[in-house]
């Protein structure tokens, strides 16, 4: 990728050339994530212009939004977003929030001329991330989604792998995303159990980055038969503020909303045959995502948790064909930013420096580097096939929005 020569053309006021400044709206676990992304993103990208200057910090939370704001050295801490929005010297908001506020959080930071790097899934449904979508089109500003794991070298890598036939044609694949986040029975009923809030539960929060995945590394979907599934449909009401998966114990209970589960037959433009399956009530399974993408010659699999090496088979013996662990090093991806050699491994938080990255070398131009707000789009109009699937109990395709 280009980032080292982008240069900065977006910020025309002064100290231009070399920062930007940006705001944070909504600091739980993905804004303090966002937040070291950006302080780092010059450790990683020396020569990047322009760098994130994080000026502001947004959470209706005004404690929790001061004690990040002295962590991170931020002058300035607003508990309403609008602030953010009125503020002409932010250039550039993460919107970190819950899935219920981005549709109108993102409009409104796209209306006003600002860069929108905005977390996944991009609202409670496709017609939400189209409508972010179009008011950043409208506005001419430059957007990041927070699909981190198609920044995982590794991946790229198979990306690379795949596009170059080394596998041969894909016949048949499995992505999984099993988590155990939600599998405590006393986790507490935070926003991501509601529809209203939390939109369409794994689906959102996991399955987006498979559905993601499977486009970045296999194309489009043709259409899709899924089942999902609620299997702890209770939990106890929090009785303060929760960051993150926090657990609650004895409080009130109440209903939960949407899916625990959900698992998809994927039939695919190119033809392959695809299983899509996520969780978040998964017990023993900590982050376990991965693929695993067969071809005619061969195969590749990616586990996240072993997130620099690949296991490759290739080579003409087709029957008893021999496996081996690929470490992949600098010249997959943005390795290099990282380490100097192979097997050291890189982490999540990584990723995220990586998307801010190319966030910013967007912001530079001319190039959009990584995933934008159509790719949002893309992977929600899959999870409202799912949901429309599981209504209908038939075969769906992906509805345009
Ligand atoms: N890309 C990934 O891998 C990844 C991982 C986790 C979460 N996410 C996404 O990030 C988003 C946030 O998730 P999280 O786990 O950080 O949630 P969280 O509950 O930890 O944090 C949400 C924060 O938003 C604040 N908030 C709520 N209402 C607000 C308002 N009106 N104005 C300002 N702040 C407000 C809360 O006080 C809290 O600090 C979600 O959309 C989630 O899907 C992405």
């Amino acid at each position: 990728m280009s980032i080292d020569t982008a240069v900065d053309i977006a910020t025309p006021t002064s100290d231009t050339h070399l920062t930007i400044p940006v705001a944070i709206v909504g600091f739980g676990w993905m804004g303090r994530v966002h937040a070291q992304a950006y302080a780092r993103v010059r450790h990683h990208y020396p020569t990047l212009r322009p760098l994130p200057k994080l000026s502001v910090i947004a959470d209706e939370l005004g404690d929790r939004a001061q004690a990040a704001a002295e962590q991170f050295d931020v002058a300035s801490v607003v508990t309403d977003w609008r602030d953010v929005i009125a503020d002409n010297t932010i250039r550039a908001v993460s919107v970190t929030a819950p899935n219920f506020l981005h549709r109108e959080i993102g409009v409104a930071v796209a209306n006003a001329g600002k860069h929108l790097w905005i977390e996944k899934p991009v609202g409670l449904s496709a017609a939400d991330a189209r409508a972010v979508a179009d008011a950043a089109s409208d506005a001419g500003v430059v957007t990041a989604v927070g699909f981190n794991y198609r920044n995982v070298p590794a991946v790229e890598a198979a990306r690379e792998m795949i596009a170059a036939g080394e596998i041969g044609e894909i016949t048949h694949a499995r992505f999984r995303l099993f988590s155990d986040y939600a599998a405590h029975p006393d986790g507490a009923l935070t926003w991501r159990y509601s529809r209203d809030r939390g939109g369409n539960g794994v689906l959102g929060d996991l399955a987006s980055h498979g559905a993601d995945l499977v486009w970045y590394l296999l194309g489009d979907i043709d259409s899709l038969i899924a089942d999902t599934a609620t299997f702890i449909t209770e939990r106890s009401k929090p009785t303060g503020a929760t960051a993150g998966h926090q657990l609650a114990v004895g409080g009130e209970r109440g209903p939960v909303e949407n899916e625990d589960y959900v698992s998809a037959q994927l039939r695919l433009a190119s033809g392959a045959r695809c299983v899509l399956e996520a969780s978040r009530v998964s017990v023993g399974e900590q982050n376990s995502y991965g693929f695993e993408i067969h071809g005619t010659k061969g195969i590749v699999r990616w586990d996240y948790r072993r997130m620099g090496e690949l296991e490759v088979g290739t080579g003409g013996a087709y029957q008893d064909q021999s496996v081996a662990t690929r470490y992949v090093g600098p010249g997959a991806g943005d390795y290099a930013a990282f380490q100097p050699g192979a097997a050291n491994p890189m982490g999540y938080d990584d990723l995220k420096v990586i998307e801010a990255a190319r966030f910013c070398a967007s912001i530079a131009g001319p190039e959009r580097l990584g995933a934008n707000i159509l790719d949002a789009v893309r992977s929600a109009e899959v999870l409202d096939a799912m949901s429309e699937s599981v209504r209908s109990g038939t075969w769906v395709s992906p509805v345009r929005v």
